[in-house]
């Protein structure tokens, strides 16, 4: 728009010159005609001639003495003489005196005295005075003005600058959309990737810096796959094959002669047996080779519920009738279960709600228990991390559950947080994308 507006001033002020200097040229070739005419005729008939050739932007009259003394020595006046010397053979012009002003500030009349004045139409740009003295000593006075040439800011321009600012905002506007539509999908597959790094991989597309970043983006996401598969891999088959030794310790367990002894190994044994029991099942969710699938996620949660039923841990519930969502439902009902159990856990009771918003399924879990302490609602979702680490019986736990059910939810795009609540209680908050 600037530079726009930049060539249109430009333009616009070498038309005015132009229109100007052809103006002044103009004037001087009538002068010049008009004294050649009167040159041609006797003197006493020239001053009719004269009147009849008169008109408001070039008036002319015809007198004894010059009704200009001087002449200005601009390099406009210069090229009017210059033009007027060359029209005539030397010896056939007299003495020329020639003035320009500007058509506002000076006065716009040519006048000797109060003897004859030559006024020209108002508010002209510029007037050019010329006086040239024609045989026989008489002199031919002129004035003539140059009208002001239309203003920049007309209609034109206006409406030019508007059509012009409204393409470049239109293409402006397409143009960056274009360009961040791929970035913003990066991002969003940056932030994916942070929850889940099986997520699919990003197309290749946009211009050629945002494929290579595409490209690279994509070969990175590949190699934390695969280093993740390792390790997990390597858990997997550490906590595998711990399992066959453990068997053999409880055997030889059972030949402890003391009683108490005995019970201590086995219960032992038991916690570490489940210890690897939730490692392989960590392993597994990370692994993931369940598919996708869709599924009744109300009923989910309400077969959960019947199960603790069965238990006599009755969970309050507020479900909607039937929502649908794509899911892994076999760790989603595990993910659920984890949290919903440390309820009864730790707190003896539960409360559950599911809502549908627009863009995601939002899941509370509330009880009335302990709660967790402020500094340490982030670090329960750490392996093995307990807030109670004895791991003792009734409660007993690895310390995986939480762990488990957020990389669930994460990998289905999800998001779990854990808040207390007032007097006491702890409220579990998931929210899965739809
Ligand atoms: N509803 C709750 N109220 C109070 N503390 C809780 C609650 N849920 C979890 N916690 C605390 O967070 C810790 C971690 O929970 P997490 O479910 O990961 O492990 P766990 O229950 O100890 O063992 P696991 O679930 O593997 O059997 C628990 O040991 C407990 O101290
Ligand atoms: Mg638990």
């Amino acid at each position: 728009m600037f530079s726009h507006l930049i060539s249109m001033l430009i333009y616009s002020s070498d038309r005015t010159h132009i229109l100007n200097q052809m103006s002044r040229h103009h004037i001087a070739q009538r002068v010049a005609s008009v004294s050649r005419l009167l040159n041609k005729i006797p003197a006493a008939d020239r001053a009719f001639i004269a009147t009849s050739l008169s008109e408001p932007s070039f008036r002319i009259i015809l007198t004894t003495a010059s009704m200009l003394t001087y002449s200005d020595t601009t390099a406009q006046t210069l090229e009017i003489k210059r033009f007027l010397t060359e029209k005539f053979k030397p010896d056939t012009i007299g003495p020329v005196f020639i003035q320009i002003n500007n058509g506002r500030t000076t006065n716009d009349t040519l006048h000797t005295g109060a003897a004859a004045t030559l006024k020209v139409e108002s508010s002209p740009h510029q007037i050019v005075k010329i006086t040239v003295q024609l045989r026989d000593k008489q002199w031919l006075n002129i004035a003539s003005s140059i009208p002001e040439s239309p203003p920049f800011w007309s209609q034109r321009a206006i409406f030019s600058i508007s059509l012009m600012g409204l393409l470049i905002v239109i293409l402006t506007v397409w143009v960056v959309r274009r360009l961040t539509t791929p970035l913003r999908e990066f991002v969003h597959a940056a932030e994916r990737l942070g929850k889940d790094v099986h997520a699919p991989s990003l197309p290749v597309k946009g211009v050629v810096e945002l494929q290579q970043a595409t490209q690279a983006f994509n070969k990175m996401q590949g190699r934390l796959q695969r280093f993740i598969d390792n390790r997990t891999h390597m858990l997997a088959a550490i906590s595998h094959d711990l399992r066959t030794p453990i068997t053999l310790l409880r055997l030889r367990s059972e030949f402890i002669e003391e009683e108490e002894e005995r019970k201590k190994s086995i219960a032992t044994l038991d916690e570490m047996e489940n210890m690897i029991a939730s490692t392989l099942q960590l392993a597994r969710e990370n692994s993931r080779t369940e598919p996708n699938k869709t599924v009744d996620i109300s009923a989910l949660l309400e077969s959960i519920c019947l199960d603790l039923d069965d238990r006599g841990l009755i969970t309050e519930r507020k479900l909607p009738d039937r929502l649908l969502y794509k899911c892994r439902s076999t760790s989603m009902k595990r993910a659920f279960s984890n949290i919903i159990e440390n309820a009864f856990k730790y707190a003896g009771n539960a409360r559950l709600q599911m809502t549908q918003k627009k863009t995601a399924i939002e899941v509370v879990i509330e009880d009335d228990g302990p709660g967790i302490p402020a500094t340490k609602l982030q670090e329960v979702f750490s392996p093995f991390y307990r807030l109670e680490p004895s791991r003792n019986q009734q409660t007993g736990g690895s310390g995986l559950g939480l762990s488990i059910s957020q990389s669930i939810i994460h990998a289905h795009g999800g998001e779990i947080t854990l808040s207390n609540l007032r007097p006491k209680g702890l409220r579990a908050h998931i929210t899965l994308p739809r």
